[in-house]
Order: C-alpha cells, then sequence, then structure tokens
C-alpha cells in the first residue's frame, strides 16, 4: 500500500497532532533520563533516511540526523550540490531511485510541489522539512514548547485557550502554525505589514483545519502589531526575509518598520504579564530586539532543541510505523 507521508500540520487530525507532541515529550523525557527502550533505540536498525536537502539548515539537519542516528538507523544526507537532483534527473526519477535504497525521505525544498511530487513518486514516507509553504516538524517542537511552558495542573497538553500573536511576515511557519491553533483550539493573531498578509488560497487552508476540530482554534489578522499583541500569552515572530527572498531584502526591512517585537511593544500592545517569546530560528536583529531575544521569557533556545524530540516523534510515526500515530 502507499506510504503516508508527513508534508503539513494539515495532514494530521487534531488527536494525532497531540499526540505526536504528547510522544515527543515522553521520549524527551526517557532519553534525557537515559531510559530510552530497547526497542525504540533500535527501531530504525539497519535502515537508511535519506535526507535531501535544497537549502542550508542547521536545526532541521541535526535534529533529523540526530534523531535517527537514536532511533539505530542512518541518516544519508545529500546536499544540494551532492546528487543530481533538479540539475540533471527529475524529481520523478530522483524520488523513485531514493525510495528503492532507503527506507524514508526528509526533503527540504523551495516550492512545495517539489515535496508533493517526491511523495507522489516514492515508495517510502516523506517527510516535509520545510517548504515554501509548510515546516511541519518546526511546528511539532513549537506546540512541544509552549506546553512545557504553559503547564497544565491535569498533565493535560493545555493549549486549548492559549493566544498566540504572530508578529512579521507571514511565511510557511506561521501557516502550519495556525493550522495547528485551529486543530487544538488556539487563538492565533496575525499582525503583517498591508501587503504581506496571509494569501487568500491559505487562508482557506487555515479555515479548513479548523473545521476537523471539535473545539476549533480562531485566526484573528491585523495589519497593527498592538492588535495582535492584547492579551496575548505568547508572542512570536521570524525573519522578515526567507530564504530566496534575498532580492526583496531593503523593501521587506522598510515594509515591517514597527514590527520588531521590543519589550515596550509588548508592553504598548498588552501582551499577558508572564507573556513568553518564540523564534525557530535562525534570529536577525529587526525582527526582535536582544532585551526580548536574550531574557527569561525568550524560550528560543529550548524550542530549537525540541527540534530533534520532534523529530524522533514523527520518524517513529510515519517511518517505524508506518503513519500509525498512537
Ligand atoms: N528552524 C529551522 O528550520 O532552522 P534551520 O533552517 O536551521 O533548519
Amino acid at each position: 500500500s502507499a506510504p503516508r507521508h508527513f508534508l503539513s500540520i494539515a495532514d494530521l487530525t487534531p488527536a494525532e497532532l497531540t499526540t505526536l507532541v504528547r510522544n515527543a515529550h515522553l521520549h524527551k523525557t526517557a532519553i534525557k533520563s537515559g531510559e530510552i527502550s530497547n526497542q525504540l533505540r533500535t527501531s530504525l536498525a539497519g535502515k537508511t533516511v535519506a535526507m535531501s536537502f535544497s537549502k542550508r539548515s542547521t536545526r532541521t539537519r541535526i535534529s533529523t540526523e540526530g534523531a535517527v542516528v537514536q532511533l539505530g538507523g542512518h541518516p544519508m544526507f545529500l546536499g544540494k550540490d551532492d546528487i543530481q537532483l533538479g540539475v540533471n534527473e527529475s524529481l520523478y526519477d530522483t524520488s523513485v531511485v531514493l525510495s528503492s535504497m532507503t527506507s524514508a525521505i526528509v526533503a527540504r525544498v523551495g516550492p512545495h510541489s517539489d515535496v508533493a511530487d517526491l511523495a507522489k513518486h516514492s515508495s517510502v514516507p516523506v517527510i516535509n522539512a520545510l517548504s515554501d509553504l509548510y515546516h511541519p516538524l518546526q511546528i511539532i517542537a513549537d506546540l512541544l514548547t509552549i506546553a512545557e511552558v504553559n503547564p497544565t495542573s491535569s498533565g493535560s497538553l493545555g493549549l486549548e485557550g492559549l493566544k498566540i500573536a504572530w508578529i512579521g511576515d507571514a511565511n510557511n511557519v506561521l501557516f502550519d502554525l495556525a493550522i495547528a491553533a485551529m486543530k487544538l483550539g488556539v487563538e492565533i493573531a496575525v499582525a503583517t505589514p498591508a501587503g504581506y498578509s496571509i494569501p487568500k488560497e491559505m487562508r482557506g487552508v487555515i479555515n479548513q483545519a479548523a473545521s476537523t476540530s471539535s473545539t476549533p482554534g480562531k485566526l484573528f489578522e491585523a495589519t497593527v502589531p498592538e492588535e495582535a499583541i492584547k492579551n496575548a500569552d505568547i508572542l512570536v515572530t521570524d525573519t522578515w526575509v526567507s530564504m530566496g527572498q534575498e532580492e526583496e531584502t531593503a523593501k521587506r526591512l522598510t515594509a515591517f518598520k514597527g514590527f520588531q517585537i521590543t519589550t515596550e511593544l509588548a508592553e504598548r500592545g498588552g501582551a499577558k504579564e508572564n507573556w513568553s517569546f518564540m523564534h525557530c530560528l535562525p534570529r536577525h536583529p529587526e525582527e526582535v530586539s536582544d532585551e526580548v531575544f536574550y531574557s527569561p521569557r525568550s524560550v528560543v533556545f529550548r524550542e530549537a532543541e525540541n527540534r530533534l524530540w520532534a523529530a524522533i516523534s514523527a520518524l517513529e510515526a510515519f517511518v517505524v510505523n508506518n503513519g500509525k500515530i498512537q
């Protein structure tokens, strides 16, 4: 039967999303205390996971390679100059060949259609390691981070009722985060400069995600940061110039003026007293001040480390358990 792929948070039911985050937490706790089960530690033994990356990466590369090793497998990193993909060979041919010799493909691409095409022709699971539309592994790590810094007395994930304010560019990380928010009953308020808002088609995908939940979240959009920040528990941003947009740098830096997250902006906007700050990294100083980024409110390095536990959880679900998320 066809393998189950993981290209976006939209591919998951709310219960599956919760389970992936819960498993990331359980594996983090077990492995950190030296209690990884023999079954998990050897679950990818003798298996190769191809990592086809057409763009630079620190966190996604390290967390995926580390996760494959933790599960006893062999990560095979294939950078853009290492294989024929896109230069001498079509996506179809590459996908068929890669999947004939490996147990999974983790792919970082430009256009989302590239990872979708890889998946279409692959006989093994394909996991999206970032495309121009989605970044699902990042979001598993982000939800784990949010759960850790907002613990509930019941021990549940406890995201329902929280408010996230996204200040800055409407990009791939936001799209999957908003989809997750809709599935988990989280309010997400997005402030982007006029002209940089969520594309209409993506708004439809996010609204569709809400319809998959019995306790859907809410999406609010503004062009003024303060309107999104009001009563937010978590302030999030990302680079204003994503990989591939370098030619627009000057235009974007002008358009995003006033969107830098600072303590003063958070207070003026009326964020909750104990608000925390998140960023998927890499970070540039224009989108967040040093005094926020390096403050005790900032959970960015915990968020980065959580990429490892998210990768273990996703590999377990999609590669070890063939897409059965339990
Ligand atoms: N957050 C993230 O995906 O980082 P890298 O681009 O370094 O992998």
